[in-house]
């Protein structure tokens, strides 16, 4: 959509253009009532000003009452029921936001002073680019090297911050190609402005090209499974293991118990959790034998060790494991 007076980045996905109807609701609405008290005040400085011959009493006051309840409870009801419909509006939007589709195409996004590093799960890598198919769910599962940074794309309407220590995700369909600018968007020091890269929305046919034109890197997952078995993660969490540690094939995705009868979900934040300070949350059935890697794990290695156990999700325990990858 264009509007006059205005000039919005264009919207490239349908969320983006439902972000813009909210806040053209709230623009529409505000202005209407600045505009309202405005008018109301410019009248009633002329029409009650000094020395002018008016009736100067409420209807209500009129009647012996100390104040007008009436005017109180109308000004009262009317923009809460506004900020109802706007909060219903917002929160609604927030969900769909929140909650990435399960056929997302998942890509990497690690954020450094100052530059975008990313990956896609096949092993193609890019800096300050970032290239997807149109008309595909696309989950960024984003973290930080230092600071908090934040994912920013004005095409999309989204952002997220990013920061160091966990991850965060942001998801979006574009239905537009085209070349959209990526921006910082959380003050990250000096270099912050220059923070700077492009989100290329691609054909089909052209993202399958340029997949196939990057270099022929193995798989996030295939070093994800060199790395575990250097770290000794397959001594214990190998399918003929004799210690006692939880399998981790087929269990992605899944609710898992945990020892003091919660459950939790085993999806990446866990992954890296449980690799870094694997004390803190214990499988329903196990002891805590497994030492802590936080500090002999760098993000990379994170990374791929996620990216490997996640391709375990549709494996049994008793395939030995890495035999899925190419
Ligand atoms: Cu990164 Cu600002």
């Amino acid at each position: 959509m264009s509007y006059p007076l205005v000039s919005l980045p264009v919207a490239a996905t349908p969320y983006a253009e439902k972000v813009e109807g909210l806040f053209w609701a709230v623009t529409g609405v505000c202005t209407l009532v600045t505009l309202g008290i405005a008018v109301a005040m410019t009248y009633f400085c002329f029409r009650y000003r000094s020395g002018a011959e008016v009736d100067r009493t409420l209807p209500d006051l009129a009647a012996g009452k100390s104040r007008s309840r009436r005017i109180e409870a109308t000004w009262i009801a009317v923009p809460f029921a506004f900020f109802l419909i706007f909060f219903a509006w917002g929160a609604k939007l927030y969900y769909v936001y929140d909650d990435p589709p399960d056929n997302a195409l998942q890509i990497f996004v690690t954020a450094k002073q100052w530059m975008w590093k990313v990956e896609h799960a096949d092993g193609r890598r890019e800096i300050n680019e970032l290239h997807v198919p149109v008309d595909q769910p696309v989950k960024l599962v984003m973290t930080s090297q230092d600071v908090i940074h934040d994912f920013y794309v004005p095409a999309f309407r989204e952002k997220r911050d990013i920061l160091p220590g966990r991850y965060t995700v942001l998801w979006f369909e574009p239905t537009l190609a085209g070349v959209y600018p990526l921006r910082c968007d959380e003050f990250c020091g000096t270099g912050h402005s220059m923070m700077t890269g492009r989100v290329y929305v691609m054909s089909r046919e052209a993202y399958s090209r340029w997949l196939a034109s990057g270099s022929q890197a193995p798989s996030l997952a295939r070093l994800g499974f060199d790395r575990f078995r250097e770290l000794g993660c397959s001594g214990c969490h190998g399918p003929s293991s004799r210690i006692h540690a939880p399998s981790l094939a087929g269990v992605y995705g899944q609710m898992v118990p945990l020892s003091d009868g919660s459950f939790v979900r085993f999806d990446d934040g866990y992954i890296r959790d449980s690799i870094l300070q694997p004390a803190r949350q214990i499988a329903a059935g196990y002891s805590n034998d497994m030492p802590p890697f936080a500090g002999r794990v760098s993000e990379q290695d994170l990374l791929e060790l996620t990216a490997y156990i996640r391709s375990l999700a549709n494996t049994s325990p008793d395939v030995p494991q890495g035999n899925h990858l190419q």
